[in-house]
């Protein structure tokens, strides 16, 4: 093989390779082996569970049996799906945002992740003035998989949030309102709940930042990839509503078709149009499997009821299991901890304020042994300041078995024992 020079490589493709947050989290999903001593607490696959799997292998069949199905397989949509798909969306989702929506503000990409590697490069780099603009990532620790979306360099910004003690062993990040400062930023992006925490910003946060960013044309970015109206796991904070000014992003990856590759973007019709464009050069076009699912599954009204009476209890009582399991052998072990108040989403956020190592380090003894996390230092894109919970703090999810969850939880704990500092 030819190897890659200085001359044949470009600057981007040479930071891509540097960044191992993402690759290195979806590399560890696709490197099991399957081997029993296992355990996978490291990446965002949903749990697999078996009455909604029942709902998903239903659609199948009905599309299975469909005169469509041709069409499903052998013809292109649109770059951002057909107008009958948007028409559809649009109506059907209206109600549960507030909004009277038309097909013109939806867009279909292929999974949330993929419509994101573009709106970020709308709202960030170069702009048309000459200017530089930057994504402002108002609370870190923010979702790992915008880190290395920018096409430019140094385009995130962000802020240490504050920080809550909000009870024994626990805390919350909250905003920090007195550093807010917008004259650099081209748009204003967060996840709600948020990947990695489980925090949920209240909409009176985000109202208070809307009415800063409105007052620019500074586009906010909400990524509902856990939030309303599917699968809704946003704790007793209220949903997101569609305002203008707003692109919210929807997924039906984490109701548990992350295979299936459906994201859904809701936006003014002018950024859509945009998406329209850089679709159809990066895609050619959104794949036709999940917009033929969602027909099904919004025209049979099915996702409030899967959400509210499945997928939220479920994953209520997996958070409560694996806490109760973690803290046990850390209390056990006399760890020195502090939890992030899981409000939504499915994931821990645990800080290990006497350890020794890095926690890219603590990621790889447990890896060592099997155990997958993710290291927390991944998940501060554009902080330049020093913030001791960028490098002590991991994410794991909850979506495992409870004996897995128990398995990890003892070994965890071992390893953090033995590299904590000495006054502990
Ligand atoms: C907050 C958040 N946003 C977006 C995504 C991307 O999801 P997908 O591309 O599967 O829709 C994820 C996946 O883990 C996520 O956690």
């Amino acid at each position: 093989m030819t190897p890659m020079t200085d001359s044949s490589t470009s600057l981007w493709a040479t930071r891509l390779r540097q960044n191992q947050g993402i690759r290195s989290l979806m590399e560890d999903l696709g490197q099991v082996t399957g081997h029993p001593d296992e355990i996978l607490l490291g990446g965002g696959n949903p749990a697999h569970i078996p009455e909604v799997e029942e709902i998903f292998a239903e659609c199948f069949r009905i599309l299975g049996e469909d005169p469509s199905l041709r069409s499903l397989l052998g013809d292109y949509q649109a770059p951002i799906g057909n107008d009958r798909f948007r028409s559809l969306a649009a109506e059907y989702l209206s109600p549960h945002f507030g909004s009277n929506l038309t097909k013109d503000q939806i867009a279909f990409f292929n999974g949330s992740q993929n419509a994101y590697s573009y709106l970020l490069n709308i709202h960030s780099g170069y702009m048309k003035d000459g200017s530089f603009k930057k994504i402002l990532l108002p609370i870190v620790p923010e979702y790992i998989g915008y880190a290395d979306q920018s096409i430019e360099e140094n385009a995130f910004l962000a802020k240490n949030p504050e920080v809550i003690k909000t009870g024994n062993h626990r805390f919350r990040y909250a905003l920090n309102k007195t550093d807010f400062d917008l004259s650099e930023v081209g748009s204003v992006a967060l996840s709600r709940p948020t990947n990695p925490t489980g925090n949920v910003l209240s909409n009176a946060d985000i109202d208070w930042m809307e009415e800063r960013t409105k007052k620019k044309s500074i586009p906010l970015l909400i990524d509902l990839a856990y939030g309303n109206p599917f699968p809704n796991l946003i704790g007793s904070e209220d949903p997101i509503n569609y305002n203008e000014g707003r692109t919210l992003s929807l997924s039906f990856s984490k109701i548990g078709l992350p295979g299936v590759r459906l994201g859904i973007i809701i936006s003014n019709p002018e950024t859509i149009e945009i998406l329209s464009s850089y679709a159809a050069v990066g895609n050619l076009a959104v794949g036709n499997l999940g917009v033929y699912m969602m027909e099904i599954l919004f025209q049979k009204n099915i996702l409030p009821h899967l959400s509210k009476n499945i997928l939220r209890p479920f994953y209520d009582k997996k958070r409560e299991l694996a806490i109760s399991i973690f803290e046990s052998e850390f209390q056990k072990h006399g760890i020195d901890y502090e939890i992030h108040d899981p409000m939504g989403g499915f994931f821990l956020w645990i800080r290990f304020p006497s350890l020794s190592v890095s926690n890219h380090k603590l990621y790889h003894l447990c890896k060592d042994k099997r155990l997958f996390i993710v290291s927390g230092h991944y998940f501060f894109p554009g902080l330049n300041s020093d913030f001791s919970h960028t490098k002590d703090c991991i994410r794991l999810t909850y979506c495992r078995k409870e004996e897995e969850l128990a398995r990890g939880a003892h070994i965890l704990a071992e390893i953090v024992a033995s590299h904590q500092a000495k006054s502990q």
